[in-house]
Parts: structure tokens; C-alpha cells; sequence
């Protein structure tokens, strides 16, 4: 498995989006446990998690808890695994996303995903999304706080813009470790933000880097220059995707969602996958929606 760097990190160059396991539409449990395990037979070493990833509200942290349970229960060493979690979000139960920024939720809330996650220290915890209601400062502050107090071990936020980048991290002294951002064949708009992260030293990790859940199936079809070079490679559209993202900066570690063992399989072989510049230099120019 390549590796990249999150802060002082190494991680697999691909890692594990948990979402899918947890929201509308997730499987049973044992075929999510087999999914993460299958993951952690490929040598991925990072997971993405958030708090709110669950459907009623009285199971908050599901996504967490289902991860730290796979985890125990796996035969192998898990020694070298970084999960990443976030809060921020919440989901009162109606499929709605809600925000709480303040800084006593966070606080609240990284006490609640140590509970669930059962370490001394979070390896990396990312603010979800800037809530409007709340300085964007006051809500960094309180992750600065936490990483004081070694509650949080790394720091990383998610949708943030290039002045939030800025500002966090001015505020974490110089100690960002990531940023989280949607970015994938469907999404490009994101490019300043992944430059900015380059150029920073920072991580940045593309959120459905499929096109999501509902998309990922159609990658191909939607964007036909996906399909050509997995022709010409032998690969599938969505391995292309994530080796064309990897081809893009060494800053990029996506995070695709799995639901299913032989997804998450397929992922990691991504990192295996040699663009040419040619082929890189299609896929990049392929910035609108092509007829099929
Ligand atoms: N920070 C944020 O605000 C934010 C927002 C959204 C998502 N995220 C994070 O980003 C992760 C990824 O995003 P996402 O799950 O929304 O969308 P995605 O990764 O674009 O797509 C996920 C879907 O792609 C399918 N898939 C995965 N690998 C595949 C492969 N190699 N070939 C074919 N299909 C494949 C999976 O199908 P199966 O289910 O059948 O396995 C899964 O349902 C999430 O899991 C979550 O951790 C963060």
C-alpha cells in the first residue's frame, strides 16, 4: 500500500469513507464489519467517521461505534489505523442535517466520540462544516483547545474556503493537519481550496470522490473520458477517478464509501494504477457534464 502524510501521519494513500455504513440505505452489520475488515486486509489505514453519521437521533455516533467494534474485533494489528472523525453536524431524525458550531457542543461532542471511539485521544478531528451562527474563530478555538489538552491528537476541518483555511490555521498555531472538501469528476469547484492545502502542507481529503452515494454507479456513464482511459488501463471508471485524483497532488488522500467488501477492495487497487500525463491531462479537462 503507497502512503501519505496527515500532520506527523503516514496513512494508505486511499482511505475508507464510513458514511454509507451508517445512513439511508446501510446494510446489515455484519457486512459492514466485513467491509472494514476487508479494508484493513488491503492496508488502509485511514477511516472517516463523523458523529452524525447515523439515522435516528438516539443513536448518535453510530458510524464511531460501529468502527471501534470492527476494529476490536479484527484478527490483525490495528496499531497503524488513524480514524477521523468530526463534529459539528447533527441529525435530529428527519434525514435533515442541522449544525451546532459553538464551542460547548464541540467540546461536548469530542468528550462523547472519545466515549464511543474508547481512546485517550482522538487521532484526527475535523470540524464538520462552519455554522453560521457561530464565529468561524470561536468554533477553531475550541479545537485548538482540545488539542491543548491532548484530547485531539491532529486537527482538520471539512467545507471550509480558502480565508477558513487561513484562519484555522492561524488559530491552531501553524498546526492544521487536513482539509476535507468535496472534490470528484462531478465536483471540480474545490481545485483553490486542494491548491491552497498543497501549498500548505496540509492534507486534503476529497469527500465523495465518486459523486456520492447515489452516483457513484454511473461515474462511467456520466463522465465517458472516466470510462475511455479504463479501457485503455484495464481499470474500472471509479479506480480511474481515485488514480487520477491521487495523480492530481501528493496532498490528496480520498476517502471513497463503501457499504460492500468488494468496493472498498476495488479502492485500494486504485493506488496501484499509473496515469499517463496524457491520460491525466483528459480527465482533468473534463470539467462539464458529457453526454452518454
Ligand atoms: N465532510 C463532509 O461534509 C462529508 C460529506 C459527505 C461524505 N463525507 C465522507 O466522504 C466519504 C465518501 O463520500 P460518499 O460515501 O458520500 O460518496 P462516494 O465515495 O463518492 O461514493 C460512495 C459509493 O461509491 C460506491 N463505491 C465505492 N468504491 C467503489 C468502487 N471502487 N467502484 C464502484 N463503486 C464504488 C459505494 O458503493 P457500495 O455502498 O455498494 O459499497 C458507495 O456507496 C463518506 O463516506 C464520508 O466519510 C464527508
Amino acid at each position: 500500500m503507497h502512503l501519505r502524510q496527515i500532520g506527523d501521519t503516514k496513512v494508505s494513500a486511499i482511505g475508507l469513507g464510513g458514511m454509507p455504513m451508517s445512513i439511508e440505505g446501510r446494510p446489515d452489520e455484519s457486512r459492514s464489519i466485513a467491509t472494514i475488515h476487508a479494508a484493513l486486509d488491503a492496508g488502509i489505514t485511514l477511516i472517516d467517521t463523523a458523529d452524525a453519521y447515523h439515522l435516528g437521533a438516539d443513536e448518535v455516533g453510530h458510524n464511531e461505534s460501529l468502527i471501534a467494534r470492527s476494529l476490536a474485533s479484527y484478527g490483525g494489528d490495528t496499531s497503524e489505523v488513524l480514524v477521523a472523525t468530526k463534529g459539528g453536524h447533527l441529525r435530529p431524525g428527519n434525514g435533515s442535517w442541522t449544525l451546532d458550531g459553538s464551542p460547548d457542543h464541540l467540546r461536548r461532542a469530542c468528550d462523547e466520540s472519545l466515549r464511543r471511539l474508547g481512546v485517550d485521544a482522538i487521532g484526527l478531528y475535523q470540524f464538520h462544516r462552519p455554522d453560521p451562527t457561530v464565529a468561524y474563530e470561536d468554533s477553531i478555538g475550541a479545537l485548538r483547545d482540545l488539542l491543548d489538552q491532548g484530547k485531539i491528537r491532529m486537527a482538520g476541518i471539512s467545507n471550509a474556503d480558502p480565508d477558513q483555511i487561513r484562519t484555522a490555521q492561524q488559530i491552531l498555531g501553524g498546526r492544521l493537519a487536513s482539509v476535507q472538501n468535496q472534490y470528484s469528476p462531478a465536483f471540480r469547484s474545490s481545485e483553490p481550496e486542494l491548491r491552497l492545502a498543497e501549498s500548505l502542507d496540509i492534507a486534503f481529503l476529497p469527500w465523495s470522490p465518486l459523486g456520492g452515494i447515489k452516483n457513484a454507479a454511473e461515474l462511467g456513464t456520466t463522465y465517458q473520458v472516466f470510462a475511455q482511459v479504463a479501457r485503455e488501463i484495464d481499470a474500472t471508471p471509479q479506480q480511474v477517478a481515485l488514480a487520477w485524483m491521487l495523480a492530481t497532488s501528493p496532498t490528496v488522500i480520498p476517502i471513497p464509501g463503501s457499504s460492500r467488501p468488494e468496493t472498498i477492495l476495488a479502492s485500494a487497487v486504485a493506488v496501484d494504477l499509473v496515469l499517463t500525463p496524457a491520460q491525466v491531462s483528459r480527465l482533468a479537462q473534463t470539467s462539464t457534464r458529457e453526454p452518454s
